[in-house]
C-alpha cells in the first residue's frame, strides 16, 4: 500500500495544522503534546505524521524521509529549500521577521554613520541577506535561542528574531526598528514523492488549499 509521512513539529505549527489536516480527513491519534510518540499514527491507515524540531522539517523532506511537511517561511528561508516544492502558503503561524534593538540605542544614527552593527541571530542567511541588500555592513553573531538576551549583556547591537504578539520584547526593553519579512507556515513537499504519489498527495494538496484560513 502507497502511504504518505508528513513531517510537522508540535507546538504551534501542529495546532494551527490540525484543522487543515482534519478539512483532508486526517486525524492524529495521539497528542504530540502528551504523548512521547515521535511517530504518530492517525485515523488513515496510509497516513503518518512524524514529530521533528521545526528547523528539522525541511530535512526530512529534502532526504525524502518524509513526503511533505509543514515548516516555517524562517526555517525554509535558512534551509535554502532544495529539493523541496513549496505549493502553498498555509497563511498559518504568522509572524513577523524584525531587526530589533535595546530601548535606549539609536538605530537610526548608527546606521546613519555607518557604524558596524552586532547582530546576534539564529536567522543567519536571511540576516545576511538583509543587511547586504541594505549596504550595510554588520557582524553576524549566530545563536541557537533566547537571542533578546543577546542585547541586554552586551553580546550584540541588534538582533534578527520573530515577533508576533511583541510581549517577548518589551518584557526584555527592548523595539522593532525594522520589518525583514511577514512569515507564515508553507506545505513543503519532496520532488519525488510528488510525482510517485501523485494520487494521494494530489487530493491532500486541494483539501489544504481549500481550507486555508483568509
Ligand atoms: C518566538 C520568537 C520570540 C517570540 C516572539 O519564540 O523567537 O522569542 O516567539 O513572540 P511574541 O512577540 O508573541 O512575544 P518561540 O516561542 O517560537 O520559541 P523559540 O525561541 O524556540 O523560537
Amino acid at each position: 500500500m502507497m502511504s504518505i509521512t508528513i513531517a510537522l513539529s508540535k507546538g504551534r505549527i501542529f495546532d494551527d495544522t490540525a484543522p487543515l489536516l482534519k478539512a483532508a480527513g486526517i486525524v492524529a491519534l495521539d497528542d504530540p503534546e502528551t504523548s512521547r510518540k515521535l511517530i504518530l499514527a492517525t485515523n488513515r491507515d496510509n497516513v503518518r505524521l512524524i514529530i521533528v524540531r521545526a528547523s528539522d522539517v525541511p530535512t526530512y523532506v529534502q532526504y525524502g524521509a518524509a513526503d511533505m511537511g509543514i515548516a516555517g517561511k524562517d526555517v525554509l528561508l535558512e534551509h535554502g529549500g532544495a529539493g523541496l516544492y513549496q505549493p502553498l502558503d498555509l497563511n498559518i503561524a504568522r509572524c513577523r521577521m524584525m531587526v530589533a534593538v535595546r530601548d535606549d540605542f539609536d538605530y537610526e544614527s548608527a546606521v546613519g554613520r555607518g557604524a558596524r552593527v552586532r547582530v546576534a541571530t539564529k536567522y543567519f542567511q536571511t540576516a545576511r541577506e538583509h543587511f547586504a541588500e541594505k549596504g550595510m555592513h554588520v557582524d553576524l553573531i549566530k545563536l541557537y535561542g533566547s537571542m533578546e538576551l543577546a542585547p541586554l549583556v552586551g553580546l550584540a547591537d541588534a538582533i534578527v528574531d520573530l515577533v508576533s504578539s511583541g510581549n517577548t520584547l518589551k518584557a526584555n526593553h527592548l523595539k522593532a526598528v525594522e520589518e525583514i519579512r511577514p512569515i507564515s507556515a508553507r506545505l513543503v513537499i519532496n520532488q519525488a514523492a510528488l510525482k510517485l504519489k501523485r494520487e494521494i498527495i494530489q487530493p491532500m494538496l486541494d483539501a489544504f488549499s481549500a481550507a486555508i484560513p483568509q
